[in-house]
């Protein structure tokens, strides 16, 4: 055994985890092949030598009988990281430029979507902003994401100090209860967000949307699954709806999309 481990580099064929890829869809339905493929081998080889084992077959053997290795699988191809408010001024820009203009135009039935909403920072940021806008009750938020133990956790929305650096303390107070330290979201802000587990790599997208928030998730799909994917994000906007990204994503056929860059960061569907 400590022979044929030291042999194994961390280092595996190419052909082996194009196989293995097939085979999680098969077994799984999960399409793999819209990520960077070298970083999803990387951190499943990690997963291979964790448990001492020499192949992508080994590996998938182990998946296919032990559930918690399993969800440890998904949890360690997703990487959750997030926190309220994240890039405080967009939210800003957001709060003070778009979404009373969106409100106003949605005449009451506003509807937003957080894709890749992970453990509920973004989705929960969202709402804090509709609280703070008077918006009215009907107004909501779809929150999904791939990972269903970061689901679990946006449902219990409960936080760690650390994830709230961003937000001034008199927000802080009208928005969240302290329990032992921790900030629970107070039930308000928690009704406006519905959870659901969601691919939007493989499953098919809602429509009528009035601003979508998809932010720091492409960064791991390849240059056509990300083209893809807004596309299909400028077909379930409304016109005149507003696609929100990452501070260091960029749109560059926008127009060809329909989509009208109105600030770095904020899309707009014109047609
Ligand atoms: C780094 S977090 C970003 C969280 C939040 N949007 C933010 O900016 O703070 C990326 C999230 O994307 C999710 N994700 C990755 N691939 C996905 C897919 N195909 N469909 C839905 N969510 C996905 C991951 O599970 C993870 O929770």
């Amino acid at each position: 055994m400590e022979d044929s481990l030291s042999q194994f580099s961390g280092e595996l064929p190419m052909e082996d985890f194009q196989m293995f890829v097939k085979e999680v869809y098969r077994h799984f339905g999960l399409d793999l092949s819209g990520y960077k493929a070298h970083r999803v081998k990387r951190r499943t080889e990690i997963l291979v030598k964790k448990y001492g084992l020499q192949s992508f077959r080994d590996y998938m053997n182990l998946l296919l009988k032990d559930q918690k290795a399993k969800d440890e699988f998904l949890d360690k191809l997703t990487i959750n990281v997030t926190e309220f408010f994240r890039n405080p001024e967009k939210w800003q820009e957001l709060k003070n430029k778009y979404l009373p203009i969106l409100l106003k135009e949605s005449s009451r039935n506003f509807k937003a979507w957080s894709a890749g909403g992970a453990t509920g920072e973004e989705p929960y940021s969202l709402a804090i902003l509709l609280e703070e806008l008077h918006a009215p009750s009907r107004a909501s938020i779809l929150a999904t994401d791939l990972d269903l133990r970061a689901l679990e956790r946006a449902k219990r929305g409960i936080y760690e100090s650390r994830a709230l650096v961003n937000m001034p303390k008199l927000m802080i107070d009208k928005h969240f209860e302290i329990e032992n330290g921790f900030f629970r979201i107070k039930d308000n802000v928690k009704r406006r967000v519905q959870f659901k587990q969601h691919n939007m790599l493989q499953d098919p997208f809602p429509n009528n949307i009035d601003l979508i928030v998809c932010r720091n998730v492409v960064i791991y799909f390849k240059p056509e699954s990300k083209d893809r994917l807004y596309r299909n994000f400028a077909k379930a906007l409304k016109i005149g709806g507003m696609l929100f990204v990452g501070s260091t994503e960029r749109i560059f056929d926008a127009s060809d999309m329909g989509l009208k860059a109105v600030s770095p960061f904020f899309y707009q569907r014109v047609r």
